[in-house]
């Protein structure tokens, strides 16, 4: 994979595209156990799992110690953490673009461990190409698996209306708000075709109105796509608000503090509370809990 299309977060070519395939760790001798990983609920084997993730971006230096943590199926939970203390470097070891120095990445069971291309994510500086209409930034994986542009394009245009962005096919990004940016760049992340996505603080350069609105939106087409989804932010209320499940990350790796899973809350969610959740008790009885974790 290239630099640019890291930094686009559009995986490498044919990307999760029906992820369709193997996985190089398919002929590990523990590959394809089928089983929760140590993070996981009981109750069924996790769409996701980090299992003892020990990361380190120079080989000496721990950036995370021992990650456990899991995402079923169809669930959408936060990882919430500071700044600094390893988030994204997890989302590159779950995406399979970095090799951890210990423990195990399983797609629904299977060991993907430095795999990269098995599910769908947006990086934080996941922007679009100026240069390029928003119907060809959303084809971009499309594009680069191989798919000529006109197919790629009839597949992605019946998604347009779903994704709120009808009549933007032709537009260029910098005439869509920052709240149609965010949905565009998700449609380009969705047509990666995993069925597990992974997002870097997708919602933190929007002003906080837009922002709650696309948080509900997400939530909502998460929902309703069947999706499973691990959601990365510095963002206590953006976590509790989005999450059935807030995994809380504490450390200072800068000071020699490789992070750690401090816990997980589980937030009883009240979708329909009138006003919307985040004026409940129960969100606020969450948010406590996490911002306790944190200290
Ligand atoms: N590409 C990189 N190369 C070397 N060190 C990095 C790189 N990215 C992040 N780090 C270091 O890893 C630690 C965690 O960073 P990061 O995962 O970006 O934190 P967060 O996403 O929680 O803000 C920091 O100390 C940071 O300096
Ligand atoms: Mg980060």
């Amino acid at each position: 994979m290239s630099a640019a299309e890291k930094n686009l977060g559009v995986g490498s070519p044919g990307a999760g595209l029906a992820a369709a395939r193997p996985a190089d760790g398919a002929g590990r001798p523990d590959a394809g156990a089928s089983r929760p990983s140590a993070g996981a609920p009981a109750g069924g084997v996790s769409a996701l799992a980090a299992e003892g993730l020990t990361l380190s971006w120079d080989g000496e230096a721990l950036v995370t110690e021992g990650i456990d943590l899991a995402v079923m199926p169809g669930e959408v939970c936060c990882l919430v953490g500071r700044s600094g203390c390893g988030k994204t470097t997890i989302l590159h070891a779950l995406a399979g673009l970095t090799t951890p120095v210990s423990g195990r990445v399983l797609l629904h069971g299977e060991d993907v461990t430095g795999c990269p291309g098995r599910v769908s994510y947006m990086l934080q500086k996941d922007l679009l190409l100026p240069s390029r209409r928003i119907i060809d930034n959303v084809c971009l994986p499309l594009v680069l698996g191989g798919m000529r542009r006109a197919e790629a394009r009839a597949k992605a245009e019946p998604l347009f209306e779903r994704f709120g962005l009808a009549g933007c096919e032709l537009k260029w990004p910098s005439e869509l708000s920052g709240g149609m940016r965010q949905r565009a760049a998700f449609l380009r992340t969705y047509l990666m075709g995993a069925d597990v996505t992974l997002l870097d603080e997708p919602f933190s350069a929007l002003d906080a109105l837009t922002r709650v609105d696309v948080r509900r939106w997400f939530v909502g087409v998460a929902r309703e796509l069947g999706l499973s989804a691990l959601v990365i932010t510095h963002d206590v209320d953006e976590a509790v608000s989005m999450a059935s499940r807030v995994y809380v990350l504490a450390g200072a790796p800068s000071a020699g503090e490789p992070s750690h899973v401090a816990g997980e809350v589980v937030v009883r969610r009240a979708d329909d509370a009138p006003g919307g959740f985040e004026l409940t008790d129960e969100f606020l009885a969450a948010k406590r809990e996490v911002m306790s974790l944190l200290g």
